[in-house]
Order: structure tokens, then sequence, then C-alpha cells
């Protein structure tokens, strides 16, 4: 039963995670991309990649407030998809947007902060993406751990990109660097040490539930 339920969320996060993909690969071979397709892709494959950044992030906190270890194991699927968007992002601009032009994409990167930011946030995702495996955090040890901790500032880093790339209206950029702000600072030990607390009160139904698992949708 326990097996079935986890395989389940497993069973949510790969389609949901591979649709904006086979979405986009659908409207690009149909012809549906808009009147500047290099601007709807970047938008696309950006969008895609911060929010599933952001979801990997979000699986911590919410196993802190409600107990669900096994939102844990989401983490890691959801910030190889990020990291997969982001490079197809990165590619985008570097290919079909610059035609692999080093010296432009140079100039480019020299003067704008969003790109820097940008190239920042995926350069610091990509250790993170190699070592993702099993066989990296035995190999690494208890230097996995922090190795991933990279984690806080590249995505951090990937939304002052987002913000600093809109022209206009960032309230989408700030709503979700509040969002982030929020799941750190439930990382925080003595916050982290008050919610559990509070969560295994004598008497919570919700804790004995919890424990055996048996409250998971
Ligand atoms: C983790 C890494 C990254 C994430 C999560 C990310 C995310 C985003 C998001 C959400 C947008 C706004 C899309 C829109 O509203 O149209 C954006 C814009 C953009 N990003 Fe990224 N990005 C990342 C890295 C990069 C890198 C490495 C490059 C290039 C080297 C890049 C180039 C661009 C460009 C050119 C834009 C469009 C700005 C404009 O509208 O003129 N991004 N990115």
């Amino acid at each position: 039963m326990r097996e079935r339920i986890r395989t389940n969320w497993m069973h949510i996060v790969h389609p949901v995670a591979l649709a904006p993909l086979v979405l986009l690969a659908f409207d690009a071979t149909t012809g549906r991309l808009t009147i500047n397709p290099i601007q709807d892709l970047t938008h696309r494959t950006g969008y895609a990649a911060v929010l599933l950044l952001v979801a990997s992030l979000a699986c911590t906190p919410f196993s802190i407030v409600t107990g669900w270890k096994r939102l844990l194991r989401l983490r890691r699927p959801l910030g190889l998809y990020g990291f997969l968007y982001a490079t197809l992002h990165m590619l985008v601009f570097a290919v079909l947007d610059f035609g692999l032009d080093l010296r432009l994409i140079v100039q480019e990167i020299a003067e704008k902060r969003y790109i820097v930011a940008g190239l920042a946030a995926l350069l610091l995702l990509t250790p993170l993406a190699m070592t993702s495996t099993r066989g990296w955090q035995r190999r690494l040890g208890r230097r996995w751990k922090q190795v991933h901790r990279l984690v806080y500032l590249a995505v951090p880093l990937a939304l002052a990109h987002y913000t600093w790339s809109q022209k206009a209206d960032i309230r989408q950029p700030l709503a979700l660097g509040a969002i982030v702000a929020v799941f750190l600072l439930l990382r925080l030990p003595v916050l982290r040490r008050w919610i559990e607390a509070r969560r295994r009160k004598p008497g919570d139904v919700r804790h004995s539930t919890q424990v055996t698992g048996g409250d998971l949708p």
C-alpha cells in the first residue's frame, strides 16, 4: 500500500513536469508559437524552470508543516526538471537567439545584469544536477549535503534574473520571491523545532496518522 502511494506521487510529478515540454514541442512543430517564436520559447522554458525549482524548494517546508516525509522524495525530480528547462532556456538564448556567436553572447552577458544572474544560477545548479544520483551521494558523503545547499543561492539568483528581465510588471517574480523567502524561513532550526513540536502535541490526531503515513492523499 505504502509503495503504491509513493509511486502515485511520481506518476503525478513526471507528466506534470513534462507537460510544458510536450506542449512546446507540439506548438513548435505545428506553427502555434506566437509571432515572436524565440521570445515565446524563452518565456515558456524560463517560466517552467523557475516554477519547478520553486516547487522543488517547497518540498522540505511542506514536509515540516505537514509531517509528510515522502514529499522529500519529490525534491530531486522537480529540481532536475527545473534544471532541464533552465538548460533549454539557455540554449534558446545561445543557439536560436544568438546563433552561437560567442562574441555577441559575451557582449550581451557583459551588458545585462539579468543574464549574469541567470548564468550564475544555471552554473550553480549544474554540479547539483550532476551529483544528484545515489552513487554521487555515497561518494561525497557528508559533503553532498553541503554541495546541495547551493540551491539556496541558485534559486534566489534565478528569481533576481527573472525580476531584472522584466521591463515593467515585476509583481509575479516578487510574489515568487516572497514565497521562497517564507520557505527559507521555515527551515530555520528554531522555527522548524517550534512547528514540529506543535505538530506532535499529545492528542493531535494528525500525528498518529502521519507516523504511519496513513493520511497521505
Ligand atoms: C536557473 C536559471 C534560469 C531561470 C530559472 C530563468 C528564468 C527566466 C524567466 C522566468 C524569465 C522571464 C520570462 C518572461 O517573462 O518572458 C527569463 C527571461 C530570460 N532569460 Fe532566463 N532563466 C535562467 C537562466 C538564464 C540564462 C542562463 C540565460 C542566458 C544565458 C537566460 C536568458 C534569458 C533571456 C534572454 C530572457 C528574456 C528577457 C526578455 O524578456 O527580454 N536565462 N528567464
